[in-house]
């Protein structure tokens, strides 16, 4: 008899979730509490990362910024003290602002780097030793992008250039620690309407910057919308589940076919 709740459930097992104070880590929180996980919910933004918990049965929040290594050790440990297991960790953090690339200081792209793959090198490199430790396996899922794929809008370089990098990482380290059973995948979302897909635009806007590139063209969208983020995490949900058991180091798109386009 096949055992759905086995196969796509999250009974006993403890998941953190970075970024999972708004947006599509918020989504992820609320549906892997609702498949039977205990969530830590971990965002640089503490309130955020509160009130998602307070929400949530069983989830309990941690503050933390995914670019500075002493947060992203201790917040780990912390979890694993907690919940006394890590079995899967969904990462989500990132910040996305658009600038015109000859304009851009070093600093700022510096700034994109820290949180977006410094923040992911840290975040993996301290899962996995939780997972090892462990010795139970576990499964890492991280939210990349599209645009680590491809062009997919402008003013956009420096981001699609981190998580090309996110992708990259995913895939080096899913054959370092499948022999651990540890599995490492990342989503690609395409457009997902986000609370900071809204103000990055907007900011955008303020900065004299159009919104330009192949996803703004006719037809490069065949579903015709953006993602609502619960889209985005019913993937990160069958990456990390033991439905997903004999996957490992793939990026999987969720972008309505924009790829494909
Ligand atoms: N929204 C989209 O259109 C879209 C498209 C492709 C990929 N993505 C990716 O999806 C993920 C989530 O995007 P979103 O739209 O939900 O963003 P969002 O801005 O709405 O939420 C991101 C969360 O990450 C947190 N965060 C930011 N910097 C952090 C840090 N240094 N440490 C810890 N937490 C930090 C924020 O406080 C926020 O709660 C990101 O990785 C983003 O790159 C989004």
């Amino acid at each position: 008899m096949i055992d759905l709740a086995q196969l796509y459930g999250f009974h006993d097992r403890t998941v953190l979730v970075t970024g999972g104070g708004r947006g599509i880590g918020r989504a992820v929180c609320e549906l892997f509490t609702a498949a039977g996980a205990r969530v830590a919910v971990s965002d640089i933004d503490a309130a955020g990362a509160g009130a998602v918990a307070a929400m949530l049965p069983g989830a309990v929040a941690y503050p933390c910024d995914v670019s500075d290594e002493g947060s992203v050790t201790a917040t780990t440990a912390q979890v694993v003290r907690d919940f006394g297991r890590l079995d899967a960790v969904v990462h989500v953090a990132a910040i996305f602002p658009k600038r015109d690339f000859l304009s851009m200081t070093a600093a700022q792209w510096d700034a994109l780097h820290a949180v977006n793959t410094r923040g992911t090198f840290l975040v993996m490199r301290e899962a996995i030793k939780a997972m090892k430790a462990g010795a139970r396996g576990g499964a890492i899922v991280n939210v990349a992008s599209t645009s680590g794929e491809r062009a997919s809008v402008t003013n956009n370089a420096n981001y699609g250039a981190s998580k090309a990098a996110v992708i990259n990482l995913t895939r080096s380290m899913a054959i370092e620690t499948a022999g651990d059973g540890i599995r490492i995948n990342a989503v690609l979302p395409g457009g997902v309407a986000t609370e900071g897909a809204k103000a990055a635009t907007e900011q955008m806007k303020a900065d004299g910057l159009s919104l330009g590139g192949p996803m703004t063209g006719p037809g490069r969208m065949p579903l015709g919308r953006v993602a609502d983020p619960h889209e985005i995490a019913a993937a990160c949900l069958f990456l990390a589940a033991d439905a997903a058991s004999y996957i490992t180091g793939v990026s999987l798109p969720v972008d309505g076919g924009f790829l494909v386009s």
